[in-house]
């Protein structure tokens, strides 16, 4: 070190001895003995709240963490995304709505402990449970396993974030009491103990032996046998209706010299395109609650305060036949609403808690306010076709002589357009044929005249729902130079099950016309949200004619409040509030119908509300911003 550097640096060698000097009398800890946590030498317990900060823009989360602790809470939970931190290989964002030690030094100014999990796998109805897409760019890693390829993304990503969590550790000065390693992992086929060691000696080689380590799963023997290791800390997640006394006893036996802790009792519940929105009753919620906290448990709501799927984050499940795909609020029927409002589940809550723990002095901080706007009308910039150049970089161009996967092509999220041109004309009608499983997810199918799309014709919507091979007849009058266009969306990616091992998105394999495989694709990666950066020139031919997605734009003067578009005549797409992308809309599906628009993400009046929309219409074209969410019609 310089003399120089040594200089710089010297006050902050002390202020970190000062603080190590200070914090000794600072200590969390199990007492085995006793089946006690022991917070500074007292006996003590949790109550928590699961609180995603990814799934909330910063400015908010003060707001919300202040609800935590004024509904009588002492500590909140959080994931940690590792794919919200990381985008690229190599490459971390800490920053922003990313700044998890911003995050954690909120909590404890607050006054809130944290429940911290730290990954690598998280789930939550996340983008591939919180995995880099990359993990998927060689088959050959295998996911949640004592793989070394795996262990090495791991490791380069523990490396990095562990250290920006030791310091606020309880015993070194900050809010974390206990740290999960990987999530529900005696729900997922590879069982692997070996793996589990790996992660527990990777967490303690940063944060400490003393720190507190935990594993989450269902409350059942078989479960716990995979998931969780007895030399750790074992807790247990389960939801209403049941009888806590008995959902603890496996674990009891598994483990009969820890605490009792649920991580994730369930408040309410996911909700996915096509399925009606799941409340689960409050009545259910205090009186199960008043059980578990009588058995003297610690106890964690999952989810305590709503939040959001913004741009590509919401994850997807695969069933035997049919994929089903979160949809992009993630209210949850918590306690408090996406918009962080109290609702009438967080009063009872708070009266149930205050039974057991000191009764908040704190006042409950009143909802946001919400405004409206009717009427909005959305001017059409053409199809999004036209747009590349605005919304893709030299990376995003690709060929290859047969189609290649997103991951394959280093795309991560969003679009991509596949584009064939014709070599030869085809007098007949002809069949253009996918292979089993080979959408990953939805592809509009279009061919178009020229390069420049100014001529398509809109031929179909195929997705991936019931995996098997799928095909449609063109008719006839295809011709040397015409292309096929494939606008391909990823939904994204499944969170859960063994299903996350071999997904991929875009067109997974060949595509044949009239019998015989198509040779030399353009491949185009489209991320929609530069487009809010600028209101875009006119359209160069009517919107009656343009090929789909078309883009819409307008420009908006509203107050600087909460809000809720309601999408009067859209159908399905995504929605940006200047370049801030509010997540994927899908009303003639449900049962979301409003996307939240938080207040937090503007710092005008004025706003460019750009609309990109998958469907064709022929209606007007306005959208209203309403005061209240609707998150429950299922249209059809
Ligand atoms: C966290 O809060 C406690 C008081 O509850 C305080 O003693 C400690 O210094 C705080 N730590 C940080 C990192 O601010
Ligand atoms: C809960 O803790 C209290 C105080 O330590 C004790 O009196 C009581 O028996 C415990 N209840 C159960 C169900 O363990
Ligand atoms: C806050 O919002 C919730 C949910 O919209 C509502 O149930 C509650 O009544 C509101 N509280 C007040 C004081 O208006
Ligand atoms: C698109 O291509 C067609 C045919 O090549 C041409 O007539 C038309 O002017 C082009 N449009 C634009 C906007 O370049
Ligand atoms: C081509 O397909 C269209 C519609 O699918 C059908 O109406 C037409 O009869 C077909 N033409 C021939 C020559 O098979
Ligand atoms: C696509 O077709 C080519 C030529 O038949 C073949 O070599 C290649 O393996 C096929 N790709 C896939 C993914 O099936
Ligand atoms: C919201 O939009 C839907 C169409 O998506 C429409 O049917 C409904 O009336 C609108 N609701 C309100 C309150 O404007
Ligand atoms: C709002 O202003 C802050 C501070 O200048 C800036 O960092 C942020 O990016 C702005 N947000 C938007 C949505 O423009």
């Amino acid at each position: 070190m310089s003399q120089i550097m040594h200089q710089l640096l010297k006050p902050f060698i002390l202020l970190v001895l000062v603080v190590k000097f200070c914090s000794t009398d600072r200590s969390f800890l199990v007492d085995w003995e006793n089946k006690q946590f022991l917070k500074d030498g007292e006996p003590f317990r949790y109550v928590s709240g699961s609180f995603h900060y990814s799934r909330t823009p910063s400015s908010q989360w003060q707001d919300r963490l202040t609800k935590i602790k004024a509904g009588g809470l002492n500590a909140v939970q959080t994931y940690i995304m590792w794919n919200f931190h990381t985008q690229k290989e190599g490459v971390y964002d800490f920053t922003g709505d990313r700044d998890i030690q911003h995050f954690l030094q909120l909590a404890n100014d607050t006054g809130l402990l944290v429940i911290m999990r730290a990954g690598p796998y998280s789930c939550a109805e996340w983008e591939f449970g919180g995995f880099p897409w990359f993990l998927r760019q060689n088959s050959e890693v295998i996911l949640r396993s004592y793989d070394p390829k795996y262990l090495a993304y791991v490791d380069a990503w523990m490396d990095e974030l562990l250290p920006k969590l030791e310091p606020y550790l309880y015993n070194n000065g900050g809010p974390i009491i206990t740290v999960q390693f990987e999530n529900e992992y005696g729900s997922y086929p590879t069982c692997d103990k070996a793996y589990l060691q790996h992660l527990v000696h990777k967490f303690r080689e940063h944060l400490g032996p003393d720190v507190v380590l935990f594993t989450t799963d269902g409350y059942s023997t078989g479960y716990l046998e995979c998931g969780a290791l007895k030399s750790e800390l074992v807790t247990v997640d389960f939801g209403t209706g049941g009888d806590p006394a008995e959902e603890f006893e496996d674990k009891e036996k598994f483990q009969p010299y820890a605490p009792l802790v649920n991580s994730e009792f369930y408040t309410g519940w996911l909700n996915q395109w096509g399925y009606p929105f799941t409340y689960i009753s409050t009545d259910s919620v205090t009186e199960t609650l008043d059980q578990i906290l009588a058995l003297n448990a610690s106890v964690n709501f999952y989810m305590y305060v709503g939040g959001t799927n913004f741009a590509y984050w919401s994850g997807s499940n695969s069933g035997d036949d049919v994929d089903v795909y979160d949809i992009t609020s993630y209210d949850y029927d918590s306690p408090i609403s996406e918009s962080g409002d109290t609702t009438w589940k967080y009063f009872a809550i708070k009266d149930t808690v205050a039974k057991y723990l000191p009764t908040p002095v704190e006042p409950v901080p009143a909802n946001s306010t919400k405004t409206s706007l009717k009427g909005v009308k959305l001017a059409s910039k053409g199809t999004l076709l036209i747009y590349f150049d605005f919304i893709a970089n030299e990376d995003d161009y690709q060929s290859a002589k047969y189609p290649k996967s997103m991951e394959e092509l280093g795309f991560d999220y969003g679009f991509v357009m596949y584009r064939y041109e014709l070599k030869k004309d085809y007098p007949k009608n002809v069949t253009l044929a996918f292979p089993v499983n080979g959408i990953g997810d939805r592809v509009l199918v279009q061919t178009a005249m020229s390069h420049n799309h100014s001529a398509a014709t809109y031929l179909a919507t195929l997705d991936n729902d019931h995996k098997e091979a799928r095909s449609l007849d063109i008719e006839v009058g295809l011709q040397t130079g015409h292309f096929i266009v494939l606008f391909v969306e990823n939904r994204g990616r499944v969170n859960y099950g063994g299903e996350m091992q071999n997904q991929q998105k875009g067109i997974l394999g060949n595509v044949t016309l009239d019998g015989e495989i198509l040779e030399e694709w353009d491949m185009i990666h489209l991320k929609l949200e530069g487009l809010g950066s600028q209101i875009l020139p006119p359209p160069d031919v009517p919107p009656s004619v343009a090929p789909v997605p078309i883009v819409y734009q307008a420009e908006v003067d509203m107050d600087m409040e909460d809000t809720f578009l309601n999408f009067t005549s859209f159908s399905r797409g995504v929605a940006l509030v200047d370049n801030f992308n509010l997540g994927r809309y899908w009303p003639t599906e449900g049962p979301q119908q409003t996307l939240y628009v938080p207040k937090g993400i503007r710092n005008s009046t004025k706003f460019i509300l750009t609309l990109v929309e998958f469907e064709e219409r022929s209606e007007a074209e306005t959208v209203d911003f309403l005061d209240y969410p609707i998150l429950n019609v299922l249209p059809k």
